[in-house]
């Protein structure tokens, strides 16, 4: 790889297992290449999708083939259920039939479901082999498909069986997110404002200056937004790879987004539109707390809201909201740590006890029937305001 396109590109700094996120538009066409110039070589398990598979396979295994690799594909069904101990069988299954050796690669080739699952398998087969992350949602490319998190659900809660496993390389081609549908598009995007809150507050403006593009989908801002992304949160990982400190930062919107995520029975919202609104809400518990501003909750809900996504919580009792907090993994002792803004680009951990919450929760609602705010907005909708 040339240096003039390193420079586009985001060290990952984990001593030997540092890794790069090569973000560059119409990359996947060079997939061989990236894999050789990484050290890898052999057999290559494409762990896809059929919605994926049928979109961007061809092109994937033709690159691999020219440049020596011999690939083959491994299709899980689409949707969060293939994040399951059945589908990982599965997948091991098949790598164990082909004899993949140890030397060899497994490709993710999708979303943040396909890396997942793909990413545990490759961390447990051989107890190890090589794992290539190719994310094609946004969600992946700023989020999943970096950071070594992997798993799968159990029945009981979401992302309960996992380990930490590092990609050789992150392979983000942009273009990919042209196929991609529209709610898809808008629910990453509260993943990306999340950066801006949680890091840069530069980041914040520059995405308040960009509503009609973000919204649009355009593609000359798009690689500048998923590098700035790429770079926090490998900053954020560089310095707390396992999550015992500054990388929880990055569970901003997550406490009330999980809940509602569960609560809706994985059904009404998909995550980033549940992260959204959670956001909206954790910011409300911070100025609740004397803990930020009226306008640091007013901006940040103008960006969420302008970009397409629901900021509104649905009519749900505290009980209900409380219950759905707890299979939180943050949940330790009865007590919840919250991440919440206390400036734009800077938050804060806080622990909450349940009466907390319900004093929130209860302030909150007394405005929320004030307002008589629908239970969904967002998607589709006109936009009220533009920011200039
Ligand atoms: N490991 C982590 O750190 C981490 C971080 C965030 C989210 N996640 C996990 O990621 C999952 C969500 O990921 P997601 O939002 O990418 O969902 P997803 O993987 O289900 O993909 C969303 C949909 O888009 C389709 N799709 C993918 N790429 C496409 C393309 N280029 N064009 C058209 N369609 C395409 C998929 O088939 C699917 O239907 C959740 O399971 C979540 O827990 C993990
Ligand atoms: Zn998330």
């Amino acid at each position: 790889m040339k240096n003039s396109d390193l420079s586009k590109h985001v060290l990952v700094s984990l001593g030997d297992r540092s890794y790069q996120v090569l973000i560059q538009p119409q990359i996947l066409p060079q997939i061989g290449r990236v894999l050789q110039d990484v050290g890898l070589s052999g057999r290559v398990a494409i762990v896809t999708n059929p919605v994926v598979n049928e979109l961007y396979g061809r092109v994937v295994v033709r690159a691999l083939k020219r440049c020596g690799f011999s690939p083959f594909l491994v299709v899980i069904p689409d949707g969060e259920k293939a994040k399951s101990m059945y589908w990982l069988s599965k997948i091991l299954d098949e790598l164990v039939t082909q004899r993949l050796e140890r030397q060899e690669v497994v490709l993710a080739l999708g979303g943040g479901v396909v890396g997942d699952v793909a990413g545990f398998a490759a961390s447990v087969y051989l107890r190890g082999v090589s794992f290539v992350q190719v994310p094609t949602t946004l969600v992946a490319q700023v989020d999943s498909s970096v950071g070594g998190k992997t798993g799968v659900n159990h029945p009981i809660g979401k992302n309960l069986i996992g380990a930490f496993y590092q990609p050789r390389v992150v392979v983000v081609d942009p273009q990919t997110l042209q196929s991609l549908p529209k709610r898809e598009w808008v629910a990453g995007l509260a993943e990306v404002i999340k950066y801006g809150m949680i890091a840069d507050s530069k980041f914040f403006e520059y995405l308040e200056q960009h509503v009609d593009d973000l919204r649009e989908q355009a593609e000359d801002v798009i690689p500048t937004v998923i590098r700035r992304c790429c770079e926090i949160k490998a900053e954020v990982v560089g310095g707390d790879e396992r999550e015992s400190g500054r990388r929880r930062i990055l569970n901003y919107g997550h406490t009330v987004g999980h809940a509602l995520e569960t609560w809706g029975r994985y059904k009404t919202w998909i995550h980033g539109e549940a992260v959204g609104i959670g956001m909206v809400q954790e910011a409300g518990i911070a100025r609740f707390l004397g803990m930020c501003t009226k306008e640091l909750v007013e901006r940040q809900r103008d960006l969420i809201q302008d970009v397409g996504l629901p900021i509104a919580m649905p009519s749900m009792s505290f009980a209900e909201l409380w219950g759905a907090m707890q299979h939180d993994k943050k949940v330790v002792k009865g007590q919840i740590n919250c991440v919440v803004p206390t400036a734009i680009g800077k938050v804060q951990v806080v622990p909450l006890f349940q009466q907390r919450i319900r004093q929130w929760f209860i302030a909150n609602q007394a405005f929320r029937v004030k307002r008589l705010d629908p239970v969904r907005q967002g998607v589709g909708r006109p936009r009220l305001s533009k920011k200039k």
